[in-house]
Order: C-alpha cells, then structure tokens, then sequence
C-alpha cells in the first residue's frame, strides 16, 4: 500500500504533524511519504492520500485548496482523508471537534471528493516566527488572546487518527 501525505505549512507546524502521520503508517507497514503541496505530487500514482492543512482566518491554505479542486477526479476514486491543523487552546473552545472551528472548504470537498474522514488537530503558534502581516493581525485588540503563544499538537490524538488510517486501509 502506497501512501503519501500532502500538507500545507506556512510556518512548519502543520509540516510537522504530516510527517509524523507519515512515519506512524510506515510503522503499520505502509510505503508511505509526506511532500509539500508545493512540490506539486500527483496523488494518481498513490494508492491511498492524506491532505492536511493549516488553518488561518477560518480557511485553508490556498495551495492546499487548489491541490483538492486541481485533483478532485483521481481524489474521489482513491481513500483519501483530510486534517486541518490551527485551533490553539483558547479557554472558550477547548474541543477541536466543535462544528465552529471546521474550516469553509470542507463542505465543499466532502462533496466534491468523498473523503473518509476530516480531522482537526490543534496547532502552535510561534510569535517569533510569524510573518509581519500575521505579527500585526496578533496586535491587534484581542489578537494575542485569540492567538495565544504555544504548541498545543496533541501527539496522541494524530498518532491514534493515523492509527485509524492504517486500520481502514487493512494492513497488519
Ligand atoms: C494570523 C493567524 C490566524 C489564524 N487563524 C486561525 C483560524 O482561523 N483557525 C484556526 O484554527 N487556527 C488559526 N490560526 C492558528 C494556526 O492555524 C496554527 O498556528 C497552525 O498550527 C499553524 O500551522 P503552520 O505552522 O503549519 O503554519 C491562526 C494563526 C495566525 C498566526
């Protein structure tokens, strides 16, 4: 079984998260690789696709929403799954299920690509390493409470949806 895991990162985080949903399926004995959406992979040559993306004001990464829209015909005739990766631990929305925190395109691709699953996972947030324009959006009113500093990825939570993954595709 071939895998690959797709993802868009604009500060690693999110990258971080791709490559060890990668590794724990080569651990359920799976020929399994994460690339950058960038680097533009054709899921045709795979037997199986995971698609993650990072979250910002509410939507995924561009590229990674063009990536599903560009490939929809081969995504729909393959298992695929889907992971947002963004809510950080606010004290009001402290469950990554909640319908809120879904970004706007998932309706779509649920429609357009059938996935099996779409997961949210909580990200992290580095002030040091945010660009300029995310750096002034966190100074606005409320944007550090809103945006709160620290790596909130729950390791168990991405290891046990993986775990999930290897189990639907039937391996050992
Ligand atoms: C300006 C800004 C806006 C954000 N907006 C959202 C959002 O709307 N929803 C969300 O869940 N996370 C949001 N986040 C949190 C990021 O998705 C989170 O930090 C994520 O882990 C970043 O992934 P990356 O390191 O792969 O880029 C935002 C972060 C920043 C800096």
């Amino acid at each position: 079984m071939n895998v690959i895991v797709v993802y868009a990162s604009k500060y690693g985080s999110t990258k971080e998260i791709a490559e060890f949903i990668a590794e724990k399926l080569r651990e359920h004995g799976m020929q399994t690789e994460a690339r950058s959406v960038d680097a533009a992979p054709d899921p045709g040559d795979y037997d199986a696709v995971v698609v993650g993306s990072a979250v910002y004001m509410g939507h995924w990464m561009k590229e990674a929403a063009e990536f599903v829209r560009r490939d929809r015909t081969v995504l729909a005739g393959r298992p695929v799954w889907l992971f947002s990766s963004g809510p950080l631990e606010l004290e009001s929305k402290t469950s990554p299920d909640d319908p809120e925190l879904e970004p706007k395109e998932i309706s779509e691709f649920r429609e357009l690509i059938h996935p099996r699953d779409h997961h949210v996972f909580f990200g992290a947030l580095d002030p040091e390493r945010l660009g300029l324009q995310h750096r002034l959006i966190r100074k606005l009113p409320a944007g550090r409470a809103l945006l709160p500093e620290g790596d909130f990825r729950n390791w168990d939570d991405v290891e046990t949806w993986a775990g999930g993954i290897a189990q639907a595709l039937g391996t050992p």
